[in-house]
């Protein structure tokens, strides 16, 4: 008894850790999905200022310099997010996550990096 209620809780974890796709659908964050995956390179406040950065050759991209703001169409940054930037370490990511999820990104990107003062 006491087995089995400890299987249960090792499987309950485990579901949480790893979430299926279609239970990553219903409840996508893009702001914990940009820390989770995207942080690491880009930043959490998406400026590109991290440890990792200074080993890429492009850095990834400051999303809150002028030039992002001037040059970076939602458009353009599904297809990035998408197939990844070629000869860059920006990987693609559209085996990991769907098209709604992909312009839920771009559109976290857009709302809350490149149009902040
Ligand atoms: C391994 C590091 C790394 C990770 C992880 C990463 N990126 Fe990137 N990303 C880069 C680099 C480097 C560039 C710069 C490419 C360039 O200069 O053209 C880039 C470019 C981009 C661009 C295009 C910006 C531009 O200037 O054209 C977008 C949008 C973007 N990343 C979004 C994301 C999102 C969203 C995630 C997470 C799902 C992510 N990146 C994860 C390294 C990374």
């Amino acid at each position: 008894m006491v087995r089995i209620d400890f299987l249960k809780i090792i499987v309950a974890s485990a579901l949480l850790i790893l979430p299926g796709k279609s239970m990553a659908e219903v409840d996508f964050d893009p702001t914990k999905a940009f820390v989770k995956t995207c942080s690491l390179c880009h930043g959490v406040h998406g400026d590109g200022k991290t440890p990792l950065a200074s080993s890429m050759n492009p850095p990834p991209t400051d999303f809150s310099s002028p030039d992002a703001r001037k040059r970076l169409t939602l458009e353009t940054m599904i297809t990035v997010i998408s197939k990844g930037a070629k000869g860059t370490a920006m990987p693609g990511w559209s085996g990991r996550y769907t098209k709604n999820e992909i312009k839920a990104l771009a559109q976290h990107i857009l709302a809350h990096f490149l149009k902040s003062p």
